[in-house]
Formats: structure tokens, sequence, C-alpha cells
């Protein structure tokens, strides 16, 4: 993700302004910034005082939740393979953050790494310069160095964590980050969270690698049947750092209600997921809670988060996560009873049943609806053939909004691949729910709406890691008249 260059050499030419860390920031937006300070609109930058101002108004509750998060480079067991690869503290994922809603994050990030890094807080509408966005929210955390970030999460639910630098999101780098609800009405008896993952750093291969093949030769478009396929051949899937051959056990007992919270931190790979003998009713997606619905199976785009409710039964009870459009899954197992657990390759019946979709889902507070202000037409570009992808065209792109309108983006996928397409520091409004990463098949059009009301400088990107890094993304840039 920021294929963008880091030291912003040649391309500052008029900047005059530039203090230092001012160039380090904004140096991947150089251009946008030196072709719009003309006129008397000027970009609301992660240094602006509208930050802090749009933070001092998010309501507080005055607890801070300090953490230390080591970015580290060694060995990772998967359970059996074991892997060199870079995480959070030697584990995977990471440590889950958890805290209350309006409760302080204050994250010091040590990076132990041979690189560059930084720590985006995926889906948390959050304040600009924490978002985690080399070149354009701050500068890249050198190795050796340490970074904090500060920030309220004003907003409950499921979200996760993982770098924006380059392909890291391939690597191990990543961990759940659960912002609890004080009004939750804790109808469930356990809760389980589990991440999604497709898996290749050091199994004779890493990430950088891979994307220079995907460069060179282009991609191998494994579709299988599907329109959701990925680019690349991911030797195992995950489910919460371990294969399927040697799944981690949930256990409860016969008749417990389980809040089950997926979260797709796959860098190529949709997930088909289902428990083996259960339907689950799913209650939030992406955070944002939905009218219930019940379902056999789910498909989970990169980036995605699902909350469901499953009452359990009795007995030893697969959780499957299929890599659509691949070969392989990934396998949790829930159990509330004495019995075998069910092997490595087992396919429960419910992956072939119902699959509720993101337009079948309702939000419970939808946006009010408003005529938009501005629309932004995004065309998804690019394809397989150089592994160049682009928004209309472009890596580089800046799409204007000021405070106060109601925003439209609509995505056009002009690509053969699907896109799933995220947009920071907001949650917007779809056709039915609340989410802040949508899925675009190829030929299709998807619009979402929002307001405009966290100032900055945001990232719109695909959430195929591969995609993000060869170029489809753009930013949308807030701008106030001076
Ligand atoms: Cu999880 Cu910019 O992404
Ligand atoms: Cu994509």
């Amino acid at each position: 993700m920021g294929g963008r260059d880091g030291s912003g050499q040649g391309r500052h030419e008029g900047d005059r302004m530039s203090p230092f860390s001012r160039r380090a920031f904004l140096s991947a937006t150089a251009l946008v910034v030196a072709g719009c300070s003309t006129g008397e609109n000027s970009l609301v930058l992660p240094t602006d005082p509208l930050v802090n101002r749009a933070e001092a108004a998010r309501r507080g509750t005055g607890r801070t939740r300090a953490v230390t998060l080591t970015a580290t480079e060694g060995q990772v067991d998967l359970g059996g393979p074991v892997v060199r690869t870079w995480s959070y503290d030697g584990m995977l994922p990471g440590r889950e953050i958890r805290v209350g809603a309006g409760d302080l994050i204050e994250a010091r990030v040590a990076n132990r790494l041979p690189a560059d890094t930084s720590v985006h807080w995926h889906g948390l509408a959050l304040r600009n310069d924490m978002d985690g966005v080399p070149a354009l929210t701050q500068a890249a955390i050198r190795p050796g160095e340490d970074f904090t970030y500060r920030f309220v999460a004003p907003v409950p639910g499921t979200y996760w964590f993982h770098p924006h630098t380059g392909t890291q999101l391939d690597r191990g780098l990543y961990a759940p980050l659960i912002v609890e609800d004080p009004a939750e009405p804790g109808a469930y008896d356990a809760e389980w969270v589990v991440v999604l993952d497709d898996w290749l750093d050091g199994t004779g291969t890493d990430p950088d690698e891979v994307l220079a093949g995907l460069r060179r030769r282009g991609g191998h478009m494994m579709h299988g049947g599907t329109a959701l396929g990925g680019d690349v051949d991911h030797p195992h899937h995950l489910v919460n750092g371990r294969i399927a051959s040697a799944p981690l056990t949930f256990a409860a007992k016969p008749r417990q209600r389980a809040r089950i919270r997926l979260i797709n931190a796959g860098a190529d790979t949709a997930y088909r997921v289902a428990l083996g003998g259960h339907r689950m009713t799913v209650t939030h997606t992406d955070g944002a809670p939905v009218v219930p619905v019940d379902t056999d199976a789910l498909v989970i785009g990169m980036g995605e988060r699902y909350d469901v409710l499953v009452t359990l039964a009795d007995g030893v009870f697969p959780l499957v996560a299929v890599a659509e459009g691949k070969t392989g899954a990934g396998l949790a197992v829930v159990r509330t009873a004495v019995g075998t657990p069910p092997g490595p390759d087992v396919r429960p019946d419910e992956l072939r049943g119902e699959v509720v979709g993101q337009d079948e889902l309702k939000a419970t507070a939808p946006l009010p609806s408003r005529q938009p202000d501005v629309v932004h037409r995004l065309e998804l570009t690019g394809g397989m053939m150089n592994y160049e992808w682009g928004i209309n065209g472009r890596s580089d792109g800046l799409q204007r909004v000021r405070s106060g309108q109601r925003v439209r983006l609509e995505f056009r996928n002009a690509t053969m691949m699907w896109h799933p397409m995220h947009l920071h520091g907001h949650t917007f409004q779809l056709n039915g729910p609340r989410k802040d990463t949508v899925i675009v098949l190829p030929g299709q059009t998807v619009a979402c709406e929002f307001d405009a009301d966290n100032p900055g400088q945001w990232m719109v990107h695909c959430h195929n890691a591969y995609h993000a890094e060869a170029g489809m993304m753009t930013v949308l840039g807030y701008e106030e008249r001076r």
C-alpha cells in the first residue's frame, strides 16, 4: 500500500513552506498539494488544527489503554510448518487490543524490522494524524525507531490493525482491535475472535518476491468458477495463526450462545465461512450493527468483518473458511461435548447453503437520506497483463470534499477482477448496510454515501494487498476555504 515514494525527492518543486515535517508527511500528495494551493481552497493536512478539534469533539471516557507492539522478525509456528516472518511480538495474530468505546488507545510501536513500517487502524473513525499511512498522515517509522499512536476509539465494533507499508500486510503483521459497546445487551455466553489469513511468507518466498513475480509475468488469475478468485497461490490458509491440520479449539456448553467476530486479514483471498451443523445469525458487518438475519454461510473479502451469533448444538463442529476460487481452507474446531475432531479436509454442507451477501443486510441505524453535495466516480482500472492497477487510470488521484458535505462515491469496476474497496476514517452507507470495505464485482457499479465529518487526508484503496501496492489507490482529501 504505500507504493509511494517516502522521500518525496524531486517531486516537491514549488513547495516553499516545507518545514521538514510537512515535507515528510505529504510527499506522497506533493503533486496534489501543489496543484491545489491555488485559489482560496487548501487541503486540510493531518497537522491542521481542525484535526485536533475533531478529536476534542469525540466523547472520550477519560480511560487510557496503553500497549506496546514490537514489530519483529523471527520464527513463528503455524502448527507444524515453522516460518521466518515479521510479526507483532512473535505472535500470530498479534495480541488483541480491547477497549471500551471512547477509551484512548496509546500504542507504542517499536520497529525492530529491517524496513520502514507503520500501523493503520482499519475501520476506525479516528484522528487523521494517527491513521498510519506513511507519506500521507505521518513519516514512516524507521528501523530501530519507536512511534506512539494516541487516539480515541469512538465507535464500538470489530476492527483490526496492520501496516500500511508495501506488502507487509501479507506477512504476519496483523491483530484484532475490539471496541466494546457499554450499551451492549450481552446476549451471549462466549465470544470468539476468528482471524482468517492466507499465508506464504517464509515458505520459500515472501510477499515482495511474489509482487515482483506478478509484475514480471502477470498473475495467474485463479478464478475456479467463482468471481472471487485471487491472483496469488498461498500455500496455507490460517485461522488464528494455525493451519487446518492443527486447528484451535473453541470450547463452550451445548445451548450456549456464542458471538463470533470474523475478520479477513488475508492479502488476496476471499473466504466462504460456515460452522458445520449450525445456522449463523449475522448481527454486524465492519463493526456496524445490522438487522439480524440468519444464514448458512458468509463470504468475507479482505478487510471485511462479520459478527455472528450462534446457538451451539451438542457435539464437535468444524468452523471452516474455504478460500474462494483457490484450493485449501482454514479450520477451527467448536466443541461442546466429547467426540472426535473433524479432519483438515472437512467441508460441511452449510458451505453450499444460503449465503447472505452485503446486499441483503440492513443497517439498524441507517444514514438519513439526503441529496449528495458531491459525487466522485471512481473507475477501478487495470489488469493482470503488466500487473498495473489504478483508480481512474492512476494511483495518485485526489477526491476533494469539504466538511459538512454529503459525499457519494461510485465505484465502477472496469476490470476482470473483483476488488474489496476500503475507505479510511469513515463508515459509509451502502444500499442496505453500513460498512468500510465493500466488494465490487467485475462490471459492477457500487455506490456508497457518507457525511464528511472527519477532516484530513484519507486513503481509498483496494484491500487486495497486491492490487493496492500496484496502484489501486486514491486519496479522499478534505479542503477548506481559508
Ligand atoms: Cu486495512 Cu488502508 O487498510
Ligand atoms: Cu483489487
